[in-house]
């Protein structure tokens, strides 16, 4: 196996300072070698030949395989650049990644701070926490409520921006709080990406995303990564991979490091789009609660561009009854009505269907694509003079 697939190499040149397009379109990427591939295939291995004594890099496909170590290498590029002491994990989906940093941090007995509005199957795993003795707190996103019941917890966990409600915190402030009584800091970063935030430079010790969303961009690949910059702590959830397996396919890592080539192309496009709907959504009377971080009168757009180098593809707004939402949703022409958020093709979705966020019954989560705007913003307008029957 040479450098290219061991990825003991240190790749291609990467310039000091280099902007989002040139770091993405090389993240990861190995030394080139003559007559290899500029990104070498996906290695389809259970086992690697392993005469001896079993010393790594690679032994067996549950613990390490080398399309991962390219795209964890990948990541953490883009979420710490310049950072020696960063590494990523990646895992088969985002909650497995979100699991394993909560699960092998926490014990009987300790405290978690997690968001009371963030991502719908976190109150599943606060229920599970706490089958295991873990005191859950909660708090809302907004205004760093966390701060009230901080004291004396292990773990902060943030998501910011929040998934439905696009709310923001401030990670530098709750990061330092945090710290200086002894709680480590998970940030959720799915939503932001990590071309739209950097956890780790603002204070967190964990940045954790669903890969399965605008990191991949395509729809088609459920991911999840952790990127950490304690050795320890990040040894820990290693092993939490390894005891839990839940481990991404070669197929599922390959396809994500080749999607993160075209990262800063579909975020600035996909976010540009957003703020323009936005801004078109703003005039229109039967939209209320409109959100989009990027908006300037945003309730989190102070706080989101202190932190925030992009705003994201998501824009929420609430249509005045259920099935307005419906007559809306059904009328869009160029968006699938799905939930996810992040790829390419516009979804949308009657949050409130799944029962799991506290939202009113004609609240729309927009995902924006990569179409035209102008095609984009004419569907969604000619969608909501349609609804309104
Ligand atoms: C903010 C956030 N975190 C985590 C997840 C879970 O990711 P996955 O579906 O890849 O397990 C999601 C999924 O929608 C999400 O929106």
């Amino acid at each position: 196996m040479n450098d290219a697939t061991t990825g003991a190499g240190h790749g291609p040149a990467r310039p000091d300072g280099a902007g989002d397009g040139t770091r993405a379109v090389r993240a990861g990427l190995p030394e080139p070698v003559k007559h290899e591939p500029t990104l070498p295939g996906p290695v389809f291995a259970a086992h690697f030949h392993l005469p001896g004594d079993p010393t790594g890099p690679y032994t067996y496909g549950r613990d390490e395989n080398p399309t991962w170590t390219l795209l964890e290498r990948a990541i953490v590029e883009l979420e710490a650049p310049g950072r020696e002491d960063a590494e990523a994990l990646v895992f088969a989906s985002g909650m497995a990644a979100i699991s394993s940093v909560l699960f092998s941090q926490l014990r009987a007995g300790d405290a978690v701070v997690l968001p009371d509005d963030g991502y719908q199957a976190l109150p599943l795993v606060r229920a599970q926490l706490e089958t295991f003795g873990i005191e859950v707190r909660t708090a809302p996103t907004g205004g760093d409520a966390q701060l009230e019941v901080l004291d004396g917890a292990k773990l902060l966990w943030i998501e910011t921006p929040s998934n439905p409600g696009l709310d923001v915190c401030d990670v530098r402030r709750l990061a330092e709080a945090a710290h200086a009584q002894g709680a480590l800091v998970a940030v959720d970063n799915t939503l932001a990406t990590p071309l739209g935030q950097r956890p780790l430079e603002l204070g967190a010790d964990f940045s954790v995303a669903s890969g399965t969303k605008q990191l991949t961009g395509h729809g088609d690949v459920l991911l999840g990564c952790v990127t950490g910059r304690d050795a320890d702590a990040m040894a820990a959830v290693r092993r939490w991979r390894k005891i839990v397996g839940a481990i991404p396919g070669p197929m599922e890592a390959w396809l994500a490091h080749r999607s993160i080539a075209t990262l800063h192309l579909r975020v600035d496009r996909q976010n540009a789009t957003a703020l323009a709907l936005a801004r078109a959504l703003r005039e229109r009377p039967e939209v209320t609660g409109l959100r989009y971080p990027g908006l300037p009168d945003d309730p989190s757009h102070r706080t989101a561009s202190q932190q925030m180098r992009r705003y994201g593809c998501v824009v929420s707004f609430t249509l005045p009854s259920r099935a307005r939402a419906e007559r809306f949703l059904d009328a869009l022409r160029l968006v699938d009505d799905a939930t996810s958020f992040g790829g390419v093709r516009s979804t949308a979705e009657r949050r409130g269907r799944w029962g799991g966020d506290a939202v009113p019954e004609g609240f729309v989560r927009f995902s924006v694509g990569a179409e035209d705007p102008e095609d984009l913003v004419a569907d969604v307008l000619r969608a909501l003079a349609d609804s309104d029957v």
